[in-house]
């Protein structure tokens, strides 16, 4: 079977997986956001790279779908709190929760995602149990934690390069690195391996994220379904700021750390003045580059398995598309 049919493949039988897992009932205004922030898609990449660790490690990938629906549970509950935290309006092309009901709603319905993504480990045995639920509890504490870093650093303009690397491996990367070592470990991977595809996951979700700080600026709103420009308003420091900080000239830096500390009236003055900073001073450059060098130093870690090469290809290949998406 060639690549792209196999991730289509795992992507389809996972949507028809959710659809039957995920029903509206009562409360309905509980359950009714709950179903339409899980059915307005999403490119479900950590159900599908739960799928594939599954299979990369000889295991049957119908297995491991409760463990990849509570990968997207918790994912879709942390969207849901983000976008809260974020002030964001848009997610996957449509009003976020909390825009279209409220903040209550949102809150609630995100709490009662996370308690569902727990409740589907239930489906796995004593021991595969404990051993996914020790591993997603301290993966749930760490995006915790980034995400309170993201939100400390709206206030500050001395963020460090290393700083803002454990803030993203917190908020997003470890979650990538989850969804595949949940495959090693319902698949009975060796210990070493299960490590070194967790290693992979964290490497390829820094440049995803990377990615993703460089689409909130240079995407288009139609296609990435967020809406561009916000990391920008909030006082986001994303990789870029890190990289212009370091790159500019005295006199962009004194610019972009003014238009870092103040409230325009007028966000579009300010979004335009910080783009125009990012792309003359090389930081749009180095992100494109380090987005590279993170996919290469996932694919190194790759090669630390014993594994058939077809395997490892397709995992690669789901990864560059990854890093040249944007979506
Ligand atoms: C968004 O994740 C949050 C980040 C970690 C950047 P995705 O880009 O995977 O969002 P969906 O699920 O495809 O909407
Ligand atoms: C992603 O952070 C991390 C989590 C959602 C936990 P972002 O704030 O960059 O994600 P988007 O851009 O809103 O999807
Ligand atoms: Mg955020
Ligand atoms: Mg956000
Ligand atoms: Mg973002």
């Amino acid at each position: 079977m060639t690549y792209l049919h196999s991730v289509e493949r795992y992507r389809t039988a996972f949507t028809a997986y959710l659809e039957t897992k995920i029903v509206i009932k009562e409360p309905l205004t509980l359950y009714t956001p709950i179903t339409y922030i899980s059915k307005l898609g999403g490119k479900r990449i950590r159900p599908i790279l739960t799928l594939m660790a599954t299979d990369f490690f000889g295991g049957n990938p119908t297995k491991a779908m409760d463990a990849a629906l509570a990968i997207e549970m918790f994912h879709n509950f942390s969207l849901v709190h983000d976008d809260i935290m974020d002030a964001a309006p848009l997610r996957r092309g449509k009003p976020t929760v909390h825009k279209k009901w409220d903040v209550n709603t949102g809150i609630l319905s995100g709490d009662a995602l996370l308690i569902h993504a727990y409740q589907l480990f239930e489906a796995y045995e004593k021991t595969v149990f404990k051993n996914l639920v020790t591993l997603f509890s301290k993966t749930a504490l760490e995006v915790c934690e980034g995400q309170r870093y993201d939100m400390d650093f709206e206030r500050r303009s001395d963020v460090t390069l290393a700083e803002y690397l454990k803030m993203i491996e917190y908020k997003t990367a470890v979650l990538v690195a989850t969804a595949l070592k949940i495959g090693a470990i319902i698949a009975r991977a060796d210990k070493r391996d299960a490590e070194a595809m967790y290693q992979f996951g964290k490497n390829l979700g820094i440049a995803f994220q990377l990615q993703d700080d460089y689409l909130d600026v240079f995407g288009d709103t139609a296609t990435f379904g967020k809406q561009t420009g916000g990391d920008i308003r909030e006082n986001k420091k994303t990789f870029l700021v890190v990289q212009a900080v370091a790159l500019a000239s005295e006199t962009q830096k004194e610019a972009l750390l003014h238009w870092y500390t103040i409230q325009p009236k007028d966000v579009s003055a300010k979004i335009e003045a910080v783009k125009t900073i990012f792309l003359e001073s090389g930081a749009v450059e180095e992100t494109q580059k380090q987005i590279v060098r993170y996919t290469q130093k996932a694919f190194e870690v790759l090669e630390l398995i014993s594994a058939p090469d077809s395997k490892k290809q397709a995992l690669k290949e789901f990864g560059e598309s990854l890093i040249t998406r944007m979506v």
